[in-house]
């Protein structure tokens, strides 16, 4: 049995509690970079890090964060493990668990990073899967506490996103994150592309808990109109390049661009997970849009939120 606290396998995973508190910790160790300290809680620890998937900020900012606080990341490449076919996923997990402190890994199934953390003895971190992003959505929580004042408006009722795309890995881990902090979720996708219906089930207590509700319209312009912030994602996600003929010309409507920006209230903000497609999911327009766009504060805390993260998970292990 999974102890699912130990581990980063899922945003919905971790308590209300904690995942506040990894927010927190996130800000408090971005605060401390900016202010030029540094900080070596991880000092003589490592991480072994593996992407079946392709990354710029994930890979980057585990290795760089690793570093900051004082510990060293080995990234080992999926080919030369040969994760299930040189070797089983259980060996791997037993050997990494005597060598290294966590295990950091984005791949196809969420099955894998499940049965890493069955098998081995410490934390695995789960950097995106087909099914969930969940650092992503700390990074997200971060933007908006720190950039947009919280999750709440100014008269006190809970902030609205409006994911305009796929039901995908990113949107799944959003849900679970406004089930927890209280915001309001909306999907705006083409009939078809809607989220599992178990991944909106395990929501559905946290969001009446806070009093905020989940909907799905197959129509962007009626899914902007109430929100706080517009969210975008790639049509095609990794590993699914042989359906893109069929996925674009279900999306096409579902474009963050001026036009549907302008049906938005006047104060909602954009941002994207990157790498963004430009002329597909956004424009250019939106993209360079620096005042609306808050695609690179989010890119910046995925540094913090993912040392956050680390520091969640590693800490109880050095006790
Ligand atoms: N958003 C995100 O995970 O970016 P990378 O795929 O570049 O890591
Ligand atoms: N949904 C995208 C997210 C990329 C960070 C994908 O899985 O490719």
């Amino acid at each position: 049995m999974i102890d699912r606290n130990k581990h980063f396998l899922r945003l919905m995973d971790w308590s209300e509690e904690k995942v506040l508190e990894t927010i927190e910790i996130a800000s408090r160790l971005k605060a401390e970079v900016h202010a030029g300290k540094v900080s070596d809680r991880l000092h003589g620890q490592n991480i072994a890090m593996f992407f079946e998937k392709p990354s710029l900020r994930t890979i980057t900012t585990f290795q760089v964060g690793m570093n900051q606080l004082g510990g060293h990341a080995v990234l080992l490449s999926p080919d030369s493990i040969g994760l299930g076919k040189r070797e089983s996923v259980k060996d791997v997990a037993r050997c990494l668990s005597r060598w290294v402190n966590a295990i950091v890994v984005r791949c196809f199934k969420q099955q894998l990073v499940e049965e890493l953390a069955e098998y081995g003895s410490i934390p695995v971190v789960n950097a995106l899967t087909d099914d969930y992003h969940p650092c992503q959505a700390i990074a997200f929580a971060q933007m908006i506490n720190e950039s947009l004042g919280g999750f709440k408006n100014a008269d006190g009722k809970p902030k609205t996103v409006a994911f305009i795309g796929d039901g995908n890995n990113v949107a799944n881990s959003f849900l679970a994150l406004a089930a927890k902090v209280g915001m309001n979720f909306t999907l705006a996708c083409p009939k078809g592309f809607e989220q599992p219906a178990k991944v909106v089930e395990e929501a559905e207590a946290g969001l009446k808990k806070h009093g905020c509700q989940y909907r799905v319209f197959h129509d962007p312009k009626e899914a902007v109109k109430d929100a706080d912030i517009l969210y975008s994602d790639v049509w095609v996600s990794m590993g699914q390049e042989g359906e893109k003929a069929t996925k674009q010309s279900h999306f096409l409507p579902f474009q963050i661009n001026d036009e549907l920006l302008k049906l938005a209230p006047s104060h909602c903000k954009v941002s994207h997970c990157l790498p963004a497609h430009r002329g597909e999911e956004i424009t250019d327009s939106v993209m360079d849009n620096l005042d609306v766009n808050m695609s690179f504060e989010e890119a910046e805390n995925r540094l913090h939120a993912h040392k956050a993260v680390l520091w969640q998970v590693m800490t109880p292990f050095n006790k």
